[in-house]
């Protein structure tokens, strides 16, 4: 049987957060054994654990972790104790808005329990966090059946980056229907694009089709006009950080040229997104916060140098793709236009 859940990236042992180093994918497997949020911290900082999904169920056992030695005895200060948290870990990525998410879920059921005592109230916190990762599992698989539901045994898929079960607690968002095709014995044919400067695609995408046993090839991120225009992709599928109010989509670099490559071939282009990607606060694409990450990422992302000495490097993680290019989003709610999104939270 296919399962996504041989990997996972995100998991909550005894008394500590044990994370899959995604960094030393796909050549060692290693697992990261976290007991401080400051670990947390610095492994969502340095993409040891990273995908919107993976980063808020990180961020929040990172919460629990920073509060359960808090020495207080008031709801008053444990509630500070939780806020400089929340804050602290906020501060680690700007653009998956699923941080955000997750630590106010944390927060909101920290004020529910209110009347309860500290120690009760800290074991509310590790409660709420292994709630949000069980519920993506079986968010990530709804969106799944409803994605197939867009989809024809024998297509050709093109994803960018890594929507996949390294970045959620089971199947990803975007390759959930990858999975539960190849469950139902359906022969798709996916592309990864290997998703420059980290190379997401290449190293984690590629690697769990493949393991899956799904046809999945790799090819560069300037080869899918090419693939397109020779007929191979019937549809392509990605994950998001953030869905804004008006549909635009924050994914990763490079999305949004490949969401104009498939409107110029038409192509249809979803978007996979858990209502916890979606934020209605935030009005457009141009108000999403854009994460800039170090010039070093392109300059030697290779393990090796391969650009000059003191190049000006400009290297924004995420890009912007406007809804007029997306054919629908797709929750676990439903398929809708990126325009009526706002009604997927009602
Ligand atoms: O920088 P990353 O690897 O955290 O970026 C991840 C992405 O852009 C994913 O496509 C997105 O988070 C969707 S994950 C289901």
């Amino acid at each position: 049987m296919t399962t996504s859940t041989q990997l996972t990236p995100v998991k909550w042992e005894g008394d500590a957060l044990i994370l899959l180093d995604q960094t030393k994918l796909p050549v060692e497997t290693i697992y990261l054994e976290l007991t401080t949020s400051e670990e947390v911290w610095a492994s969502i900082r340095h993409l040891q654990v990273r995908g919107a999904p993976a980063i808020g169920m990180a961020a929040a056992y990172g919460l629990y972790l920073g509060i359960r030695n808090s020495e207080a005895t008031t709801f008053e200060a444990f509630w500070s104790d939780v806020s400089k948290q929340a804050e602290y870990l906020g501060s680690s990525r700007p653009t998956a808005v699923n941080l955000f998410w997750a630590i106010d879920r944390i927060k909101a059921r920290v004020q529910q329990d209110a009347d309860k005592s500290v120690a009760e109230l800290k074991a509310a916190v590790l409660d709420e966090a292994l709630a949000i990762q069980k519920e993506d599992a079986e968010v990530c698989r709804t969106i799944g059946e409803h994605l197939l539901t867009l989809l024809e045994d024998g297509m050709g898929i093109l994803t960018h980056c890594n929507p996949g079960a390294l970045a959620t607690a089971a199947y990803g968002t975007a390759t959930a229907p990858l999975y539960l095709a190849k469950e139902r014995g359906w022969d798709l044919k996916v592309y990864a694009d290997e998703t420059r400067p980290v190379l997401q695609g290449a190293r984690l995408t590629a690697f769990e089709l493949q393991q899956a046993g799904i046809d999945v090839t790799l090819i560069c991120d300037n080869m899918a006009a090419m693939v397109m225009s020779q007929g191979k992709v019937q549809a392509v599928i990605v994950g998001t950080d953030r869905v804004a109010a008006n549909g635009d989509v924050a994914n990763k670099i490079g999305t949004y040229g490949v969401a104009v490559l498939a409107k110029a071939h038409g192509i249809p282009f979803y978007v996979a997104a858990p209502l916890s990607s979606i934020d209605m606060e935030t009005p457009t694409g141009a108000d999403i916060p854009i994460e800039e990450r170090p010039g070093e990422e392109i300059t030697h992302g290779l393990g090796k140098q391969v650009a000059p000495d003191d190049i000006k490097v400009y290297n924004p993680a995420f890009d912007v793709t406007p809804a007029p290019y997306i054919t629908a989003i797709v929750t676990e709610t439903g398929i809708y236009k990126p325009e009526e999104i706002g009604k997927s939270k009602s």
